[in-house]
């Protein structure tokens, strides 16, 4: 059973997802929920060493299904290790990205088959579907850019994120995708907006939906 509260962030790169997640954080500690921050691939010690290995590029000549077994191992290890016992617990866990990613970067712009994407993502998530998921939507081009800014002049981009603008449309269209095909789960936030406006209607988005599934009484309890 579980009683607490799962939301994971997903979209491009550079649209602002860490920022929000600690905005949302702080705005959800100061109504005395119990919040956990955790990100992918990593998350977890397991995670974390695979986290590496991904993200240097050093599994992609292996190709795209090594690397999607990889991302799912990291991810049975942060769900099991961490995501779940929390949420078990009552705390609301908020995640920088989650299963979406890899169906989006692995399975359609990896081009990985989807039956084999289905039955991974079945084996590392073992039932752990997010409550909500806000899918962060900006132009590849801006998001890129902010994404390079971000890093500053002496860092190179990462194995993902140097892949062409072309592959980052196709992704940004694929997160759109599960957006329209799952309404229940997923909400669009558009991130082109300054982080003052996105954060006010992540805002209030999060809370219309949490204020009716855990009521105050779930909340953490104030000592004695
Ligand atoms: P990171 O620097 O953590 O973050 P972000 O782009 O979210 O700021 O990089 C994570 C990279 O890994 C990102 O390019 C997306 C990619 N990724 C996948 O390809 N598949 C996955 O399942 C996950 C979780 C991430």
């Amino acid at each position: 059973m579980t009683s607490g509260f799962f939301i994971t962030f997903e979209g491009g790169e550079g649209a602002g997802k860490s920022t929000q997640i600690e905005r949302l954080a702080r705005r959800m500690r100061a109504k005395k929920y119990e919040v956990l921050v955790t990100r992918e691939p990593g998350g977890s010690p397991g995670a974390e060493a695979v986290r590496h290995v991904l993200l240097s590029g050093a599994a992609e000549p292996f190709g795209p299904k090594m690397e999607a077994i990889l991302f799912a191992a990291a991810r049975s290890d942060h769900v099991e290790q961490v995501i779940r016992p929390a949420v078990e617990s009552g705390s609301i866990v908020l995640c920088d990205r989650f299963m979406d990613s890899s169906r989006v970067y692995q399975g359609i712009t990896g081009g990985l088959d989807p039956d084999f994407m289905e039955a991974l993502e079945a084996v590392a998530i073992n039932g752990m579907v997010p409550d909500m998921t806000l899918i962060f939507d900006i132009d590849p081009a801006e998001g890129l850019k902010r994404a390079a800014a971000r890093r500053g002049a002496g860092d190179s981009a990462d194995r993902f994120e140097k892949e062409t603008l072309a592959v980052h449309q196709r992704r940004r269209e694929a997160f759109l995708a599960i957006a329209e095909a799952e309404p229940d789960r997923c909400i669009v936030i558009d991130a082109s907006a300054d982080p003052e406006t996105v954060e006010n209607v992540v805002t209030a988005a999060v809370f219309a939906v949490l204020e009716r599934r855990m009521p105050v009484q779930r909340k953490q309890t104030a000592p004695a």
